[in-house]
């Protein structure tokens, strides 16, 4: 049972998703992307539920060293590489994979494993900047890098990677300026695996010819693309809801018209209404920009948010609940209540409001 506020996992959705990266997959491999303790949802359990992807992305050697210790033995990939020269003598030990972005990266591996080889050569990840300005080589810098690594023995396998910036922007032009100015890198070394798209890429068919795909928010079952185009929406692609955000209704106001709820008079009832009390506010990670009129299901039929968010409670109109009481549980997104409906509404994206649960909130795995 529920206290205040519960995030419940579902890990056979988890299996499910992945399956569905699969089948848009085809025989690209796929690196399952649990970076961020797994986009809010718990690193290890979603490791476990995951075990039959090809690999792992993780943030950073901490993730990365989380995972070993939990006795994973699955290829687990450092996105964001090397942070401080020190990481090296850890990802060696690790045997991790790591992307390598800057020329400064391949200048400390030389300083540390030219003499110090690790005890197995370690997989490389060059990525490159193709648009997304972010992380990654110029292109001419890829080419040099690549040939520089060629000769290190500690270095088994080099894979090329890019990222998209407007992966879920299906009509824009960036998309395949990106994808050309990649491939004609790629072109010009042949034996190296390529690897383009995150969950919107391959949802939306780019970088088909690539080996390896990198998909992170369509596993939690969230679609990458904007809610507001229906046919792209996560049950389109056959996704299902991973997380379930679960509080209580811990009382109930019978208000009058005109009555004030909650901070700043942000809603005033326009009629006579109950309004329920629910036990979750912005310090659980409900986001505090949430609008009057966001979403939520009380008792699996839906209705609203009434008034600002507090730290640790919000209100809803029970008008559509007239059965509704306190100790009755509320559902701020799930299986029922899209969380991309709701990141719609907040205008904060669902990768956000995962990422932003907090530690209180009582995390369950089934
Ligand atoms: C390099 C890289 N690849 C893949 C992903 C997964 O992206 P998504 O969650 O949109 O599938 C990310 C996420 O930020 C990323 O940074």
């Amino acid at each position: 049972m529920i206290h205040r506020a519960r995030a419940s996992i579902k890990l056979s959705a988890l299996h499910h998703n992945l399956n569905i990266a699969r089948q848009y997959a085809g025989p690209r491999k796929v690196l399952a992307v649990i970076k961020a303790n797994a986009y809010g949802h718990g690193l290890l359990p979603v490791a476990e539920a995951l075990n039959e992807a090809d690999a792992f992305g993780v943030t950073d050697i901490n993730e990365a060293e989380t995972l070993t210790q939990a006795d994973c033995k699955k290829p687990i990939v450092i996105l964001q590489g090397i942070i401080e020269q020190s990481d090296i003598t850890r990802i060696a030990a690790g045997g991790y994979q790591l992307v390598v972005h800057r020329m400064q990266d391949l200048q400390w591996l030389e300083e540390a494993l030219d003499k110090n080889p690790p005890a197995a050569p370690l997989t490389i990840w060059l990525k490159m900047n193709s648009g997304m300005g972010r992380l990654g080589l110029k292109p001419a810098a890829v080419k040099s890098a690549y040939a520089g690594l060629q000769h290190k023995d500690w270095c088994s396998e080099v894979i090329l990677m890019t990222h998209l910036a407007n992966g879920n922007l299906t009509d824009s032009e960036l998309n395949q300026q990106q994808i050309d100015s990649f491939s004609s890198v790629a072109k010009e070394l042949p034996d190296a695996p390529a690897s383009i798209a995150a969950s919107s890429g391959l949802l939306a068919g780019f970088g088909k010819d690539s080996d390896w795909v990198r998909p992170g928010i369509m596993l939690y079952g969230s679609s990458p693309f904007p809610y507001s185009d229906e046919k792209l929406r996560r049950e389109h692609f056959g996704l299902q809801a991973v997380m379930s955000l679960e509080a209580r209704l811990i009382a109930i106001q019978d208000c009058q018209a005109g009555d004030n709820v909650g901070y700043c008079s942000q809603f005033i009832c326009p009629q006579d209404m109950r309004i329920g009390i629910v036990s979750i506010g912005y310090a659980d990670g409900y986001p505090s920009n949430a609008p009057n009129g966001t979403p939520v299901m009380i008792n699996g039929k839906r209705s609203v948010t009434c008034g600002r968010v507090s730290m640790d409670m919000i209100a809803v109109d029970l008008g559509p609940v007239p059965e509704a009481g306190t100790g009755d549980i509320v559902t701020l997104w799930g299986e029922q209540l899209s969380v991309d409906e709701v990141a719609e509404h907040t205008g904060i994206l669902s990768y956000n409001l995962s990422c932003s649960i907090a530690a209180r909130v009582e995390r369950v795995y089934g």
